[in-house]
């Protein structure tokens, strides 16, 4: 049996029969999947199309990952050579192209970083923590400096260490208790300001928050603070501007690591390479996952300024080295990949076009405030959120059912779009994060089918 582009419902039941019986998915319900019978065969530019031969515009990038678009043959051709030449050694030794990954990343970064390579962007956080405890126990001998400071809301992946660092409790019941390692401070989720407070009267608050729980905690047990720039958790938060740098300032002052999360809001997604240089601040570590590939193989890496990178630097006999180690860490195959995704990026102007079409999306998508339902659209790039409310005086949310069909109706009608939100179970807002050559024709068409949805559900 072959799966190509050509529709063949044979080969869609054939696989279902074959899935149910045998996949363990994840976060989504079997019984769902029994009714959706889903089986994607084929992907172009920013369009996915099903074993029906049923297409529909992917408003998600994936899980906000396929950066560059669907279908590059080019990089099938670059994997190839690739596993011709080396296709695996252990980064315990140099490889050609994650060498020159490396140091495409570090240009991108300006230049004062070197690079841990790792598979996935959970991974790429956990490594972080990992280097930031490793960091202090270098610098401060005897003292115990080990704790995280997240965020309530965010998401930094899937093992224990990374689910406990962020906030989303829905996400976390099933599997505490939790080691107590990760202390959680207010986001800047603005719209729904934790403290009732509007900015820029609220004179950032959230930023004192931390402030106050640094100094409660104790600054000389703090490791870290970990931060995605643009919550894309919580519903996509876009913080005020001074958020970021006046984090890093505390940072500063206590001695403690900036840690960023740009495993959604790297390589360009938001209009520039990476999210933190809105801010103008210089993170210690920096997560890094996603478009780093557009998906095309699974890479990540947890990116060390050289402040942090020359702790780990002595004699063998100190041992100072990075003490840990992962099998496909550096893996040539997935950096070649990676670097040409990179490459293209650039050739293709892809960083400025998020930021010129993610504005014109933004700007159609102000327009669905027409409908009373809509509480809030805000995003940056091609990182985009759209709050619903039943209310938009009192912001009361709707049923996460009614949500469910706002995104049943936009796939039904060949638009897939997400959900994301207050931490709360499946999400009260609309996630729009589709691949960077979305055209605008088909910007148009995610609006349009937004219309359609709020207009037909008769949600305002
Ligand atoms: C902000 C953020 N950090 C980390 C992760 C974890 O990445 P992965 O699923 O590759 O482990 C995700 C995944 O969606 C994410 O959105």
């Amino acid at each position: 049996m072959s799966l190509t582009n050509a529709p063949d419902p044979a080969v869609r039941e054939a696989v279902v029969q074959r899935d149910l019986a045998n996949v363990l998915h994840p976060i989504v319900q079997h019984r769902t999947l029994e009714a959706t019978q889903l089986v994607v065969t084929y992907s172009e530019g920013s369009t996915i199309v099903d074993a029906d031969g049923t297409e529909y515009l992917d408003g998600m990038a994936g899980l906000w990952c396929v950066n560059i678009g669907y279908g590059r043959a080019e990089l099938a051709e670059v994997a190839a050579d690739q596993m011709r030449q080396l296709s695996y050694f252990p980064h315990t030794a140099m490889n050609v192209p994650a060498a020159g990954l490396a140091e495409k990343i570090n240009g991108l970064m300006g230049g004062d970083y070197h690079t841990y390579f790792v598979n996935s962007g959970s991974e790429a956080n956990e490594a972080g923590f990992k280097i930031a405890r490793q960091y202090m126990k270098h610098e401060y001998p005897g003292e115990y400096r080990f704790k995280t400071i997240g965020r309530y809301f965010a998401y930094h992946g899937t093992t224990l260490a990374t689910l406990d660092a962020g906030g989303m409790g829905e996400r976390k019941a099933k599997f505490e208790p939790f080691s107590g390692d990760f202390v959680h401070v207010a986001p800047p989720y603005c719209y729904r300001c934790p403290f009732g407070l509007s900015y820029p009267s609220c004179g950032l608050a959230c930023v004192k928050n931390l402030e106050s729980t640094i100094i409660g905690e104790g600054p000389e047990t703090v490791a870290e603070v970990i931060v995605e720039p643009i919550m894309s958790g919580v519903g996509v938060a876009v913080p005020p501007d001074e958020y970021l740098p006046e984090v890093e300032s505390i940072c500063r002052k206590y001695g403690i690591l900036l840690h960023v999360d740009e495993v959604i809001n790297g390589f360009g997604r938001t209009g520039k390479m990476f999210a933190h240089q809105h801010y103008g601040v210089s993170p210690d570590i920096v997560a890094v996952a996603k478009g780093i590939s557009s998906a095309y193989l699974p890479i990540a890496a947890t990116l060390v300024k050289n402040s942090v990178f020359e702790s780990f630097l002595g004699d063998p006999a100190e041992n100072r080295q990075v003490t840990q180690v992962n099998t496909y860490g550096g893996h040539p195959v997935a950096a070649a990949v990676a670097l040409r995704n990179i490459e293209i990026m650039e050739e293709e102007r892809l960083v400025d076009r998020a930021g010129e079409i993610g504005a014109y999306l933004i700007d159609g998508l102000r327009g669905l405030t027409k409908h009373r339902s809509v509480g809030d659209v805000r995003g940056k790039g091609l990182l985009i959120g759209i709050e619903l409310v039943k209310d938009r005086a009192t912001k009361e949310q709707f049923d996460p059912a009614q949500i469910t069909a706002v995104v049943e109706f936009c796939r039904d009608h060949g638009v897939i779009v997400g959900r994301a939100g207050g931490g709360r179970r499946a999400g009260t807002t609309i996630a729009v994060c589709p691949p960077l050559v979305i055209t605008r024709a088909e910007c148009d068409r995610i609006v349009e089918t937004l219309d359609r949805a709020l207009t037909a559900l008769k949600l305002g």
